[in-house]
C-alpha cells in the first residue's frame, strides 16, 4: 500500500520511521512546510520530499494512506485535500483544535468513505489493551499524567495537550454521555492551563477524576478503576498493572463482614495478606510491543479490510468536545484566596 506522511517533525517522523519499516507499507513520499526537514527525512527514509500536499496528489495519485502530524491548528487544512480524493488518514491526536473543526473532519470522512483514525496512541499501549479486554464496568476512575515542561504544544494547555489521552481512554471504557464537568486549572507559563483537574460525571452516576501536569519533576502516567466487583491500576509507562476481583475473595470476604458484624476484634489480621493481588496478563506481540507501531498496523489493516478503526473520527471529535468542555469550566471557576500581590506588598 503507498503511503505518505504530513508533517515531520517529532511525531512525523516516527510514522515515517514506521510506515518504511512495515512490509505491508511503502512509503512514497513526505511533506513538510520546512524544505531542509523535509529533504533530511526523505532522505533517511529513502522517499520523495514533497513541498505540500498538491505535489504529493501530483506526483503519486497512488497514494492511499497518510499520516498527518502537522501542528493541531493545520489538521483540517492539510487533510481536506485528502479527505476528498477519499484518501485514508490516520491524524495525530487532538483530531482538531475545537469540537467544530473536528466534526468537520468526521462529516468529510462520512460523505467521502475513506478510513478517518485519530492518533490516540494510548489505546495500543499494551496495558490498556489488557485492561479494556477485561470487560470491567467502572464505578469511579482516577488518571494521572504528569511530565516535565518541554516547552513544546504551548498554543495548547495541558488538557488538549495531555488529558485528551485518558479522556479518549475513560470515554472509552465507560462509552456513555458526560453529564456534567467540574474542572480547575492553573496558568503558570502563559495564558493556558498547564495544571488541570477535571472530575466527569457519566449518565450513569459513574465519576472519572482526572490529573495532568506539564510542570512536574517526574513522568507518571496512570489510571485506576473502582468496579462493583473488581480494582484495577495500569501504570502506561512501564506497560503493567494489576488487578484484584472481588470473586477471588468471596470466603474470606464473607467472614470478614460477619465479623465486623458480629464486633470482634480484628486489628491482629494482616490486610495484605488477604488479598489476592493478579497482575494483568499483558501480551507483547513481537514486531508490535510498541504502541505507534501497533496503531500504524491497526491504521493499514483497517483501510485494507474496509473495516472501522479502532479509535475513529468520532471517538477523536468526543474527546475534542469533552477536553473543551473542562477548558470552559476550569476558565470560569472562580478562586478567592489570597493575592500574591497583597502578599508582596503587605511585607
Ligand atoms: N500521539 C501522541 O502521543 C503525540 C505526541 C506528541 C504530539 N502529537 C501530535 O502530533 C502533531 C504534531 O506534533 P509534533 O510535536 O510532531 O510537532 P512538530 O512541531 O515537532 O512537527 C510538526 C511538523 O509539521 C510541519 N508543518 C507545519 N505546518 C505544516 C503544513 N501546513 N504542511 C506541512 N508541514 C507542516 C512543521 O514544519 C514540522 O516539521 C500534533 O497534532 C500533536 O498534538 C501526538
Amino acid at each position: 500500500m503507498a503511503v505518505a506522511v504530513i508533517g515531520v517533525g517529532r511525531m512525523g517522523h516516527h510514522h515515517a520511521r514506521i510506515y518504511s519499516t512495515l512490509p505491508q507499507a511503502k512509503l512514497v513520499a513526505v511533506v513538510d512546510a520546512q524544505d531542509a526537514r523535509c529533504r533530511e527525512v526523505a532522505a533517511k527514509f529513502h522517499c520523495q520530499p514533497c513541498r505540500d500536499v498538491n505535489q504529493l496528489l501530483a506526483e503519486h495519485p497512488d497514494v492511499q494512506a497518510v499520516s498527518v502530524a502537522v501542528p493541531t491548528v493545520h489538521h483540517v487544512a492539510a487533510a481536506t485535500p485528502l479527505r476528498q480524493r477519499g484518501i485514508a488518514c490516520l491524524i495525530e491526536k487532538p483530531l482538531a483544535p475545537n469540537h467544530d473543526l473536528a466534526r468537520q473532519l468526521v462529516e468529510l470522512a462520512r460523505r467521502h468513505g475513506a478510513t478517518l483514525q485519530v492518533g490516540h496512541t494510548e489505546r495500543f499501549n499494551p496495558a490498556f489493551r489488557a485492561l479494556a479486554a477485561g470487560n470491567l464496568t467502572p464505578r469511579y476512575l482516577e488518571t494521572s499524567r504528569v511530565s516535565p515542561m518541554t516547552f513544546r504544544s504551548l498554543d495548547v494547555g495541558v488538557v488538549m495537550d495531555m488529558m485528551i489521552h485518558d479522556l479518549d481512554l475513560v470515554l472509552s471504557l465507560v462509552r456513555l454521555p458526560v453529564a456534567k464537568v467540574d474542572a480547575v486549572g492553573v496558568a503558570v507559563l502563559g495564558k493556558h492551563e498547564d495544571v488541570a483537574n477535571a472530575r466527569l460525571t457519566f449518565e450513569n452516576g459513574c465519576v472519572a477524576n482526572l490529573s495532568a501536569s506539564r510542570m512536574a519533576m517526574q513522568v507518571q502516567r496512570m489510571m485506576r478503576l473502582y468496579c462493583e466487583d473488581a480494582y484495577a491500576m495500569v501504570d502506561f509507562q512501564t506497560k503493567s498493572g494489576r488487578i484484584i476481583r472481588g470473586a477471588d475473595h468471596r470466603v474470606e470476604l464473607k467472614d470478614i463482614r460477619r465479623a465486623v458484624a458480629a464486633g470482634e476484634d480484628l486489628t491482629q489480621r494482616d490486610y495484605k495478606q488477604m488479598v489476592k493481588v493478579q497482575p494483568l496478563t499483558i501480551e507483547l506481540p513481537a514486531g508490535h510491543d510498541d504502541a505507534l507501531t501497533a496503531e500504524i498496523s491497526g491504521f493499514l489493516q483497517s483501510v485494507r479490510d474496509g473495516v472501522k478503526p479502532v479509535v475513529s473520527g468520532e471517538a477523536g471529535a468526543a474527546a475534542v468536545d469533552v477536553a473543551e468542555r473542562i477548558v470552559a469550566s476550569l476558565q470560569s471557576h472562580t478562586w478567592t484566596g489570597w493575592d500574591p500581590a497583597t502578599l508582596v506588598a503587605g511585607e
